[in-house]
């Protein structure tokens, strides 16, 4: 059993905890803890999490519950795993948060630190040379209704990238399993990480700027657009070492618009509850690598500049 420390308990985080924990029974668990916001951290240590899973629902009960690094470190749990689960614009503030506690030399001086986040440059920004480093992604869908609450809404598959050590791949893929869930560590995570960036590429920010459902992408108006989008990012993936075919990238982003054709997308959440969005490390990331290979990427400018420009609150009429 390892000890496993969420970082950012919101919908994936707290959902990566009960796959993670051992539960038996009514007992607290133990091996698992939850680092989240106040209101969210309290509503769970007062009721429980409430989990709703299409087979009913559990309420689990965690002995180890943090809102702050600083209350980590006042604890005697000693976590072998931190998996990191904000959105990726909170990363850079974690990271600091963590530097400055003291932890690091601490209750977290012999962790290994997972992001799993969607996006990508999370590494790059969370720059911790002392501890090791991973990556993951996942295609769980998990809502967060309310504080103490979060709704299962699409199984999928978590990938990790190889390197982790085999004890805690052993752990954690034992403890997915037991949960019926689906896990990997890959040797070629990169093109994992990039399959997911092309979707993201074309969904997430279509589906914010017309506010429509994921099924939006399917529409004939949109065909070349979204071919121009494609074809951009993977040619700027190819300059980063991932050859991707673009008709093949296209088929993907339709099947999974098509499959997913109701769903709200994460952008599109996060722009009707008024807060910002994912962009930099999705379109935002795809044309940083542009510029740095002389490429010229502009509908993903275009994309990206009309959703910063929907964050920018500075223009509120
Ligand atoms: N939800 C999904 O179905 C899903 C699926 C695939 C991938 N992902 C990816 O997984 C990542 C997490 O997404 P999510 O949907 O789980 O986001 P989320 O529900 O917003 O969860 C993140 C939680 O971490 C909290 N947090 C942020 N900074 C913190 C800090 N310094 N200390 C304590 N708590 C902090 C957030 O609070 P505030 O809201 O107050 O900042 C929020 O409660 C994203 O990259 C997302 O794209 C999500």
């Amino acid at each position: 059993m390892k000890n496993v420390m969420i970082y950012g308990a919101g919908a994936i985080g707290s959902f990566v905890g009960y796959l993670l924990s051992d539960v038996a029974g009514d007992t607290l668990i133990e091996n698992v803890a939850l680092l989240g916001r106040r209101s969210h951290i309290q509503k769970i240590l007062k009721a429980g999490l409430r989990i709703d899973l299409p087979e009913g629902h559990k309420c689990l009960r965690f002995r180890h519950c943090f809102s702050s690094p600083d209350e980590l470190r006042r604890s005697n749990f000693f976590p072998d795993i931190v998996i990191v689960c904000v959105k990726t614009y909170s990363l850079q503030r974690v990271l600091d948060e963590i530097m400055a506690s003291g932890a690091l030399n601490g209750n977290l001086k012999n962790s290994d630190f997972m992001l799993l986040m969607n996006g990508m440059g999370n590494k790059e920004v969370f720059k911790l040379t002392s501890h090791n480093v991973f990556e993951g992604i996942t295609s769980i869908g998990v809502n967060f209704p309310e504080d103490g609450s979060i709704e299962l809404k699409g199984r999928g598959k978590t990938v990790f990238e190889d390197g982790i050590g085999p004890e805690i791949k052993h752990f954690m893929g034992e403890m997915f399993e037991e949960k019926g869930f689906e896990i990997e560590f890959a040797k070629d995570f990169k093109n994992h990480q990039w399959n997911k960036l092309f979707v993201n590429s074309v969904i997430n920010p279509i589906t914010a700027l017309t506010r429509k459902h994921n099924g939006i992408v399917l529409s004939k108006y949109l065909e070349d657009t979204i071919e121009n989008i494609v074809e951009e990012c993977v040619s700027v993936a190819a300059k980063e070492g991932c050859v991707a075919n673009k008709d093949i990238v296209l088929d993907l982003v339709h099947s999974i618009a098509s499959k997913t054709s109701m769903n709200t997308s994460s952008m599109l959440q996060d722009v009707q509850r008024g807060r910002m969005t994912e962009i930099d490390s999705i379109n935002g990331h795809v044309i940083r690598l542009a510029r740095k290979h002389g490429i010229k990427v502009p509908a993903n400018e275009t994309l990206y500049a009309l959703v910063k420009s929907m964050e920018d609150t500075t223009f509120q009429l």
